[in-house]
């Protein structure tokens, strides 16, 4: 148990820290750790409502996790709940009120809702007490559900959630939520300049971008470990990039239907427009007002680089796309850049989109068996892919066909 001053600061603190956080999917995660610590809550969800529906956005489980070997993450499905008094989310998010239930099995005819037993049937876990209250605008607009499940004591027995915990509970979910509202107008507006590339190029989808940037954090976050990178820069690193990475193609927009769209192979006229993409895209960031600016400049201008030095756009000035003094190569392009030279951002989302491009179907090419993907990429490797983020992506494999799960092709 947290003592109660203590406690309090760190519901202040709470505004600060997540309010900070740009990405939706980031913000997600640091809002249940943070709620899950208030209340010392062993497991916990988040729903988010889409209209008449509550969908199943985000878990934890410590005892699950406890399970896994050490740096293996939860794989889990998303569902959806209507919103009715049926179930104790759906009941919440249609009341506005908080539930605090002492053992969902034990449920009496006084309540209208039911707990559903099955996803404690299907991964082994035992449900007992819950703390479900809902996420509130500014307006009193519900806009998801936070449910905290097992509160625990130093021993780790269960317990039920104290009751004196909820207006802590129910402050922090009013600046979760605001946090949360904010985070999607942030996600809205780049989904809306991706929605513009994409009516140009219908392979370039929302699934595709939201993809290659989940795997993007995923594998950073395995190698700023693995090169013993401090938890504070980590965390403010996965934030930055996951937005950086969702915009690595932004200069696609650029680039004519003609070529964008072609049924066929580029020839190599076309090819070398096409290439344009990378610094046409950096040259929206030049600014670099801020840390999401750099990142991104970095990501356009560096995702297509290769690790043999074969890449492009090479050392270029972006504004002109001519080769930088002294980088002039024999054919009149830019030396590529090489190996360590290639910015951390670029050499790792130039894995996770050919690993996506490969997965998914272009107007050119159907998507491919993962065998022949992992395939193909393995025998690039020290070519076009740094070796060892490349080792990484592979040891996470498990994770990305998760997040190839939870945002599938059909629709945004
Ligand atoms: P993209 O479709 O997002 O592909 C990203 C990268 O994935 C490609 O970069 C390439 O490294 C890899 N990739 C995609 N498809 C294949 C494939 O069938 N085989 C192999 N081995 N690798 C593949 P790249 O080549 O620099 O292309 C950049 C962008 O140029 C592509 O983005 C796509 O928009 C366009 N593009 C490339 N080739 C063609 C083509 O033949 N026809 C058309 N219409 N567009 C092309
Ligand atoms: C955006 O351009 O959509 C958001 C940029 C930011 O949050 O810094
Ligand atoms: C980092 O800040 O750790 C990576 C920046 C980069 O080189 O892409
Ligand atoms: C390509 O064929 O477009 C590039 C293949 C690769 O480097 O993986
Ligand atoms: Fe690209
Ligand atoms: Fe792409």
């Amino acid at each position: 148990m947290i003592d109660e001053k203590k406690k309090f600061q760190e519901v202040l603190n709470v505004g600060l820290e997540v309010i900070q956080t740009r990405d939706i999917d980031i913000l997600l995660e640091r809002i249940l750790t943070k709620a899950r610590y208030l209340t010392s809550a062993d497991a916990g969800s988040i729903y988010i409502k889409e209209g008449d529906t509550l969908l199943f956005r985000y878990t934890q489980n410590e005892t699950l996790q406890k399970l896994l070997p050490p740096g293996k993450k939860l794989i889990y499905s998303t569902f959806t709940v209507p919103v009715n008094s049926q179930s104790i989310s759906g009941y919440v998010a249609d009341t506005g009120r908080v539930v605090n239930i002492e053992n969902v099995y034990d449920l009496t005819d006084s309540v209208p809702f039911c707990f559903d037993p099955s996803y404690d049937r299907l991964s082994g876990y035992r449900t007992q007490s819950v703390l479900c209250f809902p996420l509130k605008t500014n307006t009193d607009e519900v806009i998801g559900v936070l449910q905290l499940i097992n509160a625990t004591d130093e021993l780790g027995n269960i317990i039920p959630f104290q009751p004196e915990d909820e207006p802590f509970v129910v402050h922090f979910a009013n600046n979760a939520a605001i946090a949360i509202e904010r985070a999607t107008m942030t996600r809205d507006i780049i989904l809306r300049m991706i929605k513009m590339a994409e009516l140009r190029d219908p392979m370039e989808t929302g699934a595709h971008v939201n993809r290659v940037s989940s795997y993007s954090v995923e594998l950073y976050e395995a190698w700023a470990h693995l090169k013993g990178i401090n938890r504070a820069e980590i965390e403010q690193n996965r934030d930055i990039l996951k937005m950086s990475a969702m915009l690595h193609d932004v200069g696609k927009v650029a680039i004519t239907d003609l070529i964008l769209k072609k049924p066929a192979r580029l020839d190599t006229g076309e090819f070398e427009i096409m290439k344009q993409h990378t610094y046409l895209g950096a040259r929206l960031f030049a600014s670099q007002r801020s840390d999401f600016d750099k990142a991104s400049f970095l990501v356009t201008l560096n995702h297509h680089e290769r690790w043999d030095g074969q890449g492009y756009p090479g050392f270029i000035d972006y504004a002109t796309g001519e080769p930088l003094l002294g980088y002039k190569g024999n054919d009149g392009h830019a030396t590529g850049k090489k190996s360590e030279e290639i910015p951390v951002f670029g050499r790792i989302v130039a894995i996770c989109d050919v690993f996506d491009a490969l997965s998914s179907g272009r107007s050119y090419k159907k998507p491919w068996e993962e065998t022949r993907v992992l395939e193909t990429m393995a025998s690039e490797k020290g070519q076009h892919f740094d070796p060892e983020m490349l080792d990484l992506f592979f040891s996470n494999l498990e994770i990305v066909r998760n997040i190839m799960q939870l945002y599938p092709e059909t629709k945004e």
